[in-house]
């Protein structure tokens, strides 16, 4: 069980391009340092420790720190890192002060001869929770090719990848539909994934759940599972009944300000041991 997440403070989130449908409308940046403290209370009372990286003028969107590496390693490989190539280049910058963060705690980092394709972090590589594959979202910003050389390279470390295909702009991160609740339920969004990308889905879980587009669009399925509870930024009815059915206790914040810029909990930090 991991137990403690990387976070960067909102103090120079903006929304300066639309890099994905759900941007256009301007931050309110006093709102947002007060949501995203409040997310980072509710994961702390969730149990997790916060580690912080300093944010970097300029870098508007630093603030999501799921998406500038991918990190994992077990026992026998230790801990690693990949570092992504972020699909906007005014994004590619956020990459090296997170691989210095972590280079400097000790994780190894593994360099990919990306070649030209991209690759997006844990906006679209999702680890199942017993860590035994590793999930791979792409079409909108990592990209195939991207994906199946981050697979090579975990194939050698020993962690199978499963390709999903996403189909629905508005999904445009594996994280906007695609959530594992535990090792046998998943928390979907159908829509947003090609034929084969449903069927692999449903090799790898026992209860596939499913959300409305209008859950989806709510970003139902950025939430964070932690210690039984499920962090999300809105509660239906719908996910009341999914999550005692699976005896998760929902935890409601408010991220309003982030979704302006296309992001929920999820996106807001990173899952670091
Ligand atoms: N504005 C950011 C972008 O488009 C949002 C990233 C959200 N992160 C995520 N893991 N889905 O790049």
């Amino acid at each position: 069980m991991s137990k403690t997440v990387l976070m960067c403070p909102p103090t120079f989130f903006e929304v300066r391009e639309a890099k994905n449908p759900h941007m256009g409308l301007a931050i309110d940046r006093v709102r947002a340092q007060h949501q995203w403290e409040n997310v980072q209370r509710s994961l702390r009372d969730s149990g997790l420790k916060i580690e912080l990286i300093d944010p970097v003028q300029g870098l508007d969107d630093m603030v999501f720190a799921a998406n500038q590496v991918f990190v994992g390693g077990d026992l026998q490989v230790g801990k690693f890192i990949v570092p992504s190539r972020m699909r906007y280049p005014s994004r590619q910058k956020e990459v090296a002060f997170y691989v210095e963060w972590f280079r400097h705690r000790g994780y190894r980092v593994v360099e990919l001869d990306l070649q030209g394709e991209y690759l997006e972090g844990h906006g679209d590589l999702l680890w199942h929770p017993d860590r035994s594959r590793i999930w791979a979202g792409f079409g909108f910003r990592s990209t195939r090719g991207g994906v199946e050389k981050f697979a090579a390279a975990m194939d050698k470390l020993g962690f199978p990848v499963t390709p999903l295909e996403l189909i629905d702009k508005h999904c445009y991160h594996l994280d906007t539909c695609f959530c594992p609740l535990n090792g046998s339920a998943v928390l979907i969004y159908p829509e947003a994934f090609s034929p084969a990308a449903i069927g692999a889905i449903g090799n790898g879980f026992e209860r596939i759940h499913h959300l409305t587009r209008d859950e989806a669009m709510q970003f139902i399925a950025n939430g964070v599972v932690v210690n039984g509870r499920f962090v999300t930024p809105r509660l239906t009815a719908n996910l009341t009944g999914i999550l005692a059915g699976e005896g998760l206790a929902p935890v409601v914040v408010d991220t309003s300000e982030f979704e302006k810029s296309g992001g929920s909990v999820f996106c807001m930090k990173t899952f670091i041991d």
